[in-house]
């Protein structure tokens, strides 16, 4: 039997609870009692304190006020409930800015920022991070012995970046630490390009909107020192906790596929990984499609740490108010996106917020408690209906999933295909990542969504859509994982640079060129209203059949040790290959050279199931708008059942039977599920 261990043993079951704002109400004790009886009702264990509590816990600078705090804590003592007791540097009190104008930030336009908002301090500032240091610290010692202290919640949403010059001195520096000359920086930024050529290091500059935007690398580059001097404000935040807390586990929240920061450079430095996830309900994308992309995230977050069970950190009750519109969860769907979230491996299910603030932009956003104060609310019902599932659920603590199906999602090829110019202005990187994963979140098939840095060989079938930037010695590991037996899968737009964002020279697609067994010549951009078709050729090894419809790129390769499945139906290029194979060693690599519509993705990949006999959470064919998901600890499956359309479902069975591990009930021949219905079966693990 293999689980991972509670995210703290203190608490070995599913954590329920939310991010908790008693310095908001510090003048009606009245309410904060009530907030603990309110808890329990609400089946709450946890609750996330003092995210943005800096000016209640540091009111004048090094005078330090922590009764209301040790009040707090010994009420959450009395009444069984955890603290993920939080660093405040998300937001800074205005004395800090007034004292110390350094600590703002400086905007790309090279301009200040003036005091307010939140999470908009300079990484670098060794005024800040001292400040942080301290009250980390206070916090660190002052709790370090109390029994509610389960977790520590660092500063808050980290994310941005500052311009200012003591951010430029320390990109320089890491820029010189890097390339150690300057001609090395020259060549791999490609700055001969318009006389761009760097001739002292004082004359490079992070990107501005007046300024140097062009020059590829540099933008890389900076993006990558971004990430840097995040996590090592991060690592900086987190040094007084570990050493005075070594036992309790640190992490931050995350805000899901957030382009601004490469959250893999963060994985090796937190416990256990946390996001919070804002999906739009009820919009006008089926919500089946919105699950499927919020499945995507839920993956990516399990797989930073290599399966680990992680934390929804943050969600709404009911809504959002910074969307354009602030649509109600409809009855039935904060249990079942809740329940999602646990299905690809959170050990917690937290939310913004728990009260509702009085004043100030975030007083309409949706809380478990509303104004009105009291739990007769139908929000507040659904809340407490979670936690009394959750607590069903202890079984599920630690257990996991192994994939055999791995989806690369990357962002350092991100950053460099959406700055690229050429190919299309919008290039659907994420877009077409949610595409190829929907096929297999339809047939209840684990994926992980991994990064090219990750290990390969754990998987049978890889995924590398529109993998423009190919790093140093991933085409040879990719090859590799051919020929010991695995399945690639590559798309167009792929294999085009090096990591300094250098084309490949003598053919692309460079490092995957062999493993592919193609050469692509050329490739054709189509405008919104132009489409071609892939015709399938007869008796084609996957067996599929028919014309798919292609928008947006057709790849015109040459084949060289590659098969063709499929040609390209329409203009210059008819006839020439669309879909191929490759057989490299034991395995197969599979080039889809055009974005082909779902039906092409649904059929190409049913084939790919079907042929490798890929495992399915339930092995039975889902009906539209429902997945299962599948957590394991080796001796008890445990499926999730989950039903995002407003239809009842009937899944199959095919003969087999289950536990209904909330109702206790066993289960033959079929599963109903009703409207956004959700169901958690137990079994022995196949
Ligand atoms: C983010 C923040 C929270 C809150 C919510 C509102 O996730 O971390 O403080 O502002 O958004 O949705
Ligand atoms: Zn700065």
């Amino acid at each position: 039997m293999t689980k991972f261990p509670p995210i703290n043993d203190k608490c070995p079951h599913l954590l329920h609870g939310a991010d908790y704002n008693p310095d908001q109400w510090l003048h009606r004790p009245d309410i904060l009692a009530e907030d603990l009886r309110l808890m329990k009702a609400a089946n709450c264990n946890v609750m996330s304190v003092g995210i943005f509590a800096w000016a209640a816990l540091e009111p004048e600078e090094g005078k330090f006020t922590f009764a209301w705090l040790d009040q707090v804590m010994d009420q959450l003592a009395k009444h069984q409930i955890y603290a993920f007791l939080a660093t405040p540097s998300g937001a800074r009190p205005a004395w800090l800015s007034r004292k110390y104008p350094e600590v703002l930030r400086v905007e790309a336009d090279r301009k200040r920022i003036l005091h307010g908002n939140r999470h908009n301090h300079c990484y670098t500032s060794p005024v800040y991070r001292e400040k942080v240091r301290v009250i980390n610290t206070k916090l660190a010692e002052r709790y370090q012995e109390h029994p509610v202290l389960l977790g520590w919640h660092i500063s808050n949403e980290y994310g941005g970046e500052c311009h200012c010059e003591l951010c430029q001195a320390a990109f320089r520096k890491w820029l010189q630490k890097k390339y150690q000359t300057l001609e090395a920086l020259n060549h791999a930024w490609w700055t001969a390009f318009w006389s761009h050529t760097y001739t002292d290091w004082s004359e490079i500059e992070s990107p501005a909107p007046h300024g140097e935007q062009f020059v590829h690398g540099l933008n890389l580059d900076w993006k990558r020192f971004v990430t840097h001097q995040t996590l090592d404000f991060y690592q900086h935040e987190i040094a007084p906790l570990k050493a005075i807390t070594p036992a309790i586990p640190v992490t931050t929240n995350f805000m899901g596929t957030y382009p601004g920061l490469d959250y893999w450079k963060f994985a090796n430095d937190l416990d256990v990984v946390a996001w919070d996830s804002y999906p739009r309900w009820h919009e006008a994308k089926t919500d089946w499609q919105t699950a499927a992309e919020v499945a995507f995230v839920h993956d990516l977050n399990r797989s930073l740490k290599q399966g680990k069970p992680f934390m929804l950190m943050e969600s709404t009750p009911s809504m959002t108010n910074w969307t354009p519109v602030s649509k109600l969860k409809r009855p039935g769907m904060h249990l079942l996106s809740s329940l999602q979230a646990v299905a690809h491996g959170a050990d917690a299910v937290q939310y913004f917020q728990w009260r509702k603030s009085r004043g100030a932009t975030e007083k309409f956003h949706g809380a478990v408690v509303d104004h009105v104060g009291h739990e007769k609310t139908r929000v507040f019902r659904e809340v407490a209906e979670v936690g009394e599932v959750l607590k069903r659920l202890d079984p599920v603590v630690g257990t996991s999933v192994k994939p055999e199906v791995a989806l690369l999602f990357d962002w350092e090829n991100r950053w460099a295909l959406e700055d690229a110019q050429g190919l299309k202005r919008n290039k659907k990187y994420e877009e077409t990542c949610y595409r190829h994963y929907r096929s297999f979140w339809s047939c209840g098939i684990p994926v992980d969504v991994i990064n090219q840095d990750c290990a390969f060989s754990r998987y049978r079938l890889l995924i590398a859509p529109m993998l423009y930037m190919v790093r140093p010695g991933v085409g040879e590991r990719l090859t590799e994982f051919v020929a010991g037996g695995g399945t690639l899968v590559v798309t167009y737009w792929s294999g085009i640079v090096d990591q300094h964002d250098l084309c490949f020279l003598g053919g692309f697609p460079g490092p995957l060129r062999k493993v592919l067994g193609i050469w692509s010549e050329e490739i054709d951009g189509l405008y919104d209203d132009d489409e071609n078709y892939v015709t399938m050729l007869d008796r084609n090894a996957l067996g599929l059949e028919g014309e798919y419809r292609v928008k947006d790129v057709c790849d015109l390769i040459h084949l060289e040790t590659a098969e063709a499945l499929g040609v390209y139906r329409e203009d210059f290029y008819a006839g020439r290959p669309a879909l191929t194979v490759n057989r490299h060693g034991q395995g197969e690599a599979y080039y889809l050279a055009s974005r082909n519509e779902d039906r092409f993705l649904n059929g190409f990949y049913r084939r790919l199931i079907d042929k490798m006999q890929l495992r399915q959470a339930l092995p039975t064919e889902l009906p539209v708008g429902v997945t299962a998901q599948l957590r394991t600890d080796g001796c008890q499956d445990y499926v999730f059942l989950l039903n995002f359309t407003t239809e009842n479902k009937v899944v199959d069975l095919n003969g087999g039977e289950v536990k209904d591990l909330v109702a206790d009930q066993v289960i033959r021949g079929h599963v109903e599920l009703p409207p956004y219905g959700v169901r958690i079966l137990e079994r022995s693990a196949l």
